[in-house]
């Protein structure tokens, strides 16, 4: 019934809808309904309670599954959890749908790439996505090219702030990360089970405060911001490529030419960690396969397939 009070609330063409009219609609007493509304609010969202009734001031910022009319039965949403990495595996290795998303409000245990920790509070879009292509598991690098190159897109036509990709899979914007993407997949055979893309984008949270040269987008256009807008651009983005990936009628060679086109590491001076290795050199090109081409200080060309990039001058 709290659920019902908050859709009715949600659906409501009013901005401001009175206790009676919620009562009514929902066959249950007003205090019922104050009851729903209290826990609600205690439960994180905002409804403002006036005399004349109750009203939702972020309407556009709610992510429950009702919210999204074209994504609705995709959309699972979650206001706590370890991390959506772990709520996609399990919902991916138990069969669920393809191009299905797992948002979570706040991730009390969120992790990034390399085993590191992603401090992930509210405010943030943290959301895996589980995919299940019909694509060999050495093709799968092209999903997370396409994936953070439709973020950069979306971000770019909604709000104008010249987001660039870094490789292998980070957003920055004025060389401060923005967003980052983890994946991790199963195989089965010779193809791929599943493979979920987490992307943790800061929104309206303050990622400063925690790590330096990080920054959310509140804080480089000076409002809030409605996160649904966001993921709903994002989604139609990102799945169109994700079709023409499935019918192959886009090739691996385009999707890193679309990328390159965004990325700002191509002619920076990189430095890269991978597993126990360390390499500095200028970023000259990504190849076909994904992999960073660096030219090294003693003359050396090297072809990186993993690890973490930072620029030097900025990060
Ligand atoms: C990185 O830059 O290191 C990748 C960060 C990925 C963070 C996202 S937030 C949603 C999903 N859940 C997680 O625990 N991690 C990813």
């Amino acid at each position: 019934m709290k659920k019902k009070v908050l859709q009715t609330l949600f659906k409501s063409s009013e901005d401001i809808v009175s206790g009676v009219s919620l009562s009514e609609e929902l066959g249950i007493s007003r205090v019922a309904v104050w009851k729903h509304i209290k826990s609600l609010k205690a439960g994180g969202i905002e409804i403002n309670s006036t005399s004349r009734g109750y009203s939702l001031p972020n309407k556009d910022d709610l992510l429950f599954p009702f919210c999204f009319e074209k994504y609705q039965d995709k959309i699972h949403f979650s206001p706590s959890v370890s991390t959506t990495m772990n709520s996609a595996k399990k919902m991916a290795r138990e069969s669920l749908d393809d191009f299905s998303v797992i948002i979570a409000q706040n991730q009390t245990n969120g992790r990034g790439r390399l085993n590191r920790k992603w401090v992930s509070s509210d405010g943030g879009l943290w959301f895996t996505l589980i995919l299940k292509p019909d694509l060999p598991p050495p093709l799968a690098y092209i999903l997370n090219f396409a994936a953070s190159f439709s973020l950069a897109t979306a971000l770019n036509d909604l709000f104008q702030i010249d987001a660039k990709v870094k490789w292998p899979n980070d957003i920055l914007i004025k060389n401060k990360k923005l967003a980052g993407l983890l994946s991790e997949m199963e195989t089965e055979g010779d193809m791929l089970k599943f493979i979920n893309i987490g992307i943790g984008l800061n929104v309206n949270n303050d990622p400063e405060q925690d790590i330096p040269d990080s920054v959310s987008i509140k804080n480089i256009i000076g409002e809030h911001v409605p996160r649904r807008k966001i993921i709903i651009k994002f989604l139609n983005i990102f799945e169109m490529l994700y079709h023409k990936i499935n019918n192959q009628t886009i090739t691996s060679q385009d999707i890193i030419l679309m990328w390159k086109k965004h990325t700002s590491t191509i002619g920076n001076y990189v430095s890269i960690e991978t597993f126990g290795e360390k390499f500095e050199g200028l970023a000259t090109d990504v190849d076909d396969s994904g992999a960073l081409l660096l030219k090294t200080d003693d003359g050396q060309s090297k072809k990186i397939i993993y690890g973490d990039c930072f620029y030097k001058d900025n990060n």
